[in-house]
This record gives structure tokens, C-alpha cells and sequence, in this order.
């Protein structure tokens, strides 16, 4: 087995002047910009914590909480949460700050499921995490949490959306804002 490595010795963080190109035709920041910024410092987290390439897998729990302003200065800070056998869940908290102001606001805290890959192109095995605080343990432990509920949740679904008979739902869309545009067979 690999040397388990510390949360800390990959702990990242990328930050970033929001310039007015970066800005959507409401003024606000772009939503993909600050995706883009995320993926970026993912991969560099994952990367210094597997020492291999990275690719990203899934990403959860991304819900912009305020928007984001151009002149200010983001901040994404990422650490390796939780590590399987070749995955990794990196968990990036993102922060923007009024230059002027001084004042810092929380905009979002989500959560790329990271695989490493080797010189093969496979999945390759990553270290074992050391868990050195009780923060880190608590990650590691909603990281784990998250993962579970998920499976349940597509388990779910698939079933769900296998039950699905238009005919015997159609009832479902009455209180909703479409219109049916076409006749049910
Ligand atoms: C993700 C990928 C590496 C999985 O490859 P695979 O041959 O199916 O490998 P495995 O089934 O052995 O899964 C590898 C790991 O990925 C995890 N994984 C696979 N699909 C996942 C998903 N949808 N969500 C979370 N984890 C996932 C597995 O749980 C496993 O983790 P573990 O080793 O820690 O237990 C492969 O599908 C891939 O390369 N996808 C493209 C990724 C990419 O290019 N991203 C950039 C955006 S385009």
C-alpha cells in the first residue's frame, strides 16, 4: 500500500480578480466561469494528493448562493475530503471579496469526485488519506454520507423513471405551467 498523505499536504487554493469579460449580460459573473475556476483548482488538488493525472467525474452540490460582482476577488479553496480506491472527492469553498469593502461573502461549497489515472489511461490507485483533526474526520465522514445517499437517490430514480407511463401520469402535469401540444395517443 501507498504512504497515506495528509489533507493538508495537497490543501490548495486558487484565487482570482473577476475582470469584466468574465461578466454575463446581467452584469453578474459568468456561473461557467466560476465552474471553470473549480475544475481547475480540483484538479490541481487531486493531482498533488494522487501524483497522477486527474480526471473529473461528478460534481455535487453546486447552488450559487449570492452572485458573484466583477472587481471582486475569488478565492477557492480545495482539499481532499475523502479518497476510495482510485477516486477522490474534493471539496472547494468558494469565497468572493469586495476589494474595497473588505467584505467576504460564502457563494457556494461544493463537492468533484476526482479519478486518478495512470500512464495506461486506467484508474489508477490513489494514497490513503491521514486524517489529522476532527474537521478532517468529520469530511471524510459526510464525504462517505454523501456518497450513500447518492446511490439510494439514482437507485430511486432509475426506478422511478422506469415506472413512468405517460398515460397513467399525465394527470401529475395539472397544476403545472405547460400545455399539452400534442393528442395522447
Ligand atoms: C470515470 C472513469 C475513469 C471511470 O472509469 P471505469 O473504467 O469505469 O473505472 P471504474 O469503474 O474502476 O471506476 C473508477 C472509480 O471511479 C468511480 N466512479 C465511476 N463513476 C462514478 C460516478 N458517476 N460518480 C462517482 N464516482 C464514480 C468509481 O467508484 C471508482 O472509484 P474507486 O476506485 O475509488 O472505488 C471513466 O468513465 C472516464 O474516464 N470518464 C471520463 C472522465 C473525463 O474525461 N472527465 C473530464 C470531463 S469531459
Amino acid at each position: 500500500m501507498q504512504a497515506p498523505k495528509s489533507v493538508n499536504a495537497s490543501r490548495t487554493t486558487l484565487t482570482e480578480l473577476m475582470i469584466p469579460s468574465y461578466a454575463n449580460f446581467g452584469g453578474k459573473i459568468h456561473g461557467g466561469i466560476l465552474l471553470s475556476l473549480m475544475d481547475k483548482v480540483a484538479y490541481a488538488c487531486a493531482a498533488k494528493h494522487s501524483g497522477n493525472y486527474c480526471v473529473t467525474v461528478s460534481v455535487e452540490g453546486v447552488e450559487f448562493r449570492q452572485p458573484v460582482e466583477v472587481g471582486e476577488l475569488v478565492s477557492l479553496m480545495a482539499s481532499v475530503n475523502y479518497v476510495g480506491r482510485t477516486s477522490l472527492v474534493v471539496g472547494i469553498k468558494v469565497v468572493a471579496e469586495n476589494v474595497r469593502t473588505g467584505l467576504v461573502k460564502h457563494t457556494n461549497t461544493s463537492y468533484f469526485t476526482m479519478v486518478a489515472k495512470g500512464d495506461d489511461n486506467r484508474p489508477t490507485e490513489v494514497p490513503p488519506l491521514l486524517l489529522e483533526t476532527t474537521e478532517d474526520i468529520r469530511r471524510f465522514l459526510e464525504a462517505m454520507t454523501r456518497k450513500e445517499l447518492k446511490g439510494q437517490y439514482q437507485e430511486r430514480f432509475d426506478n422511478e423513471r422506469n415506472r413512468l407511463r405517460l398515460t397513467d401520469d399525465l394527470g401529475r402535469l395539472a397544476d403545472e405551467r405547460c400545455i399539452i401540444g400534442i393528442k395522447p395517443a
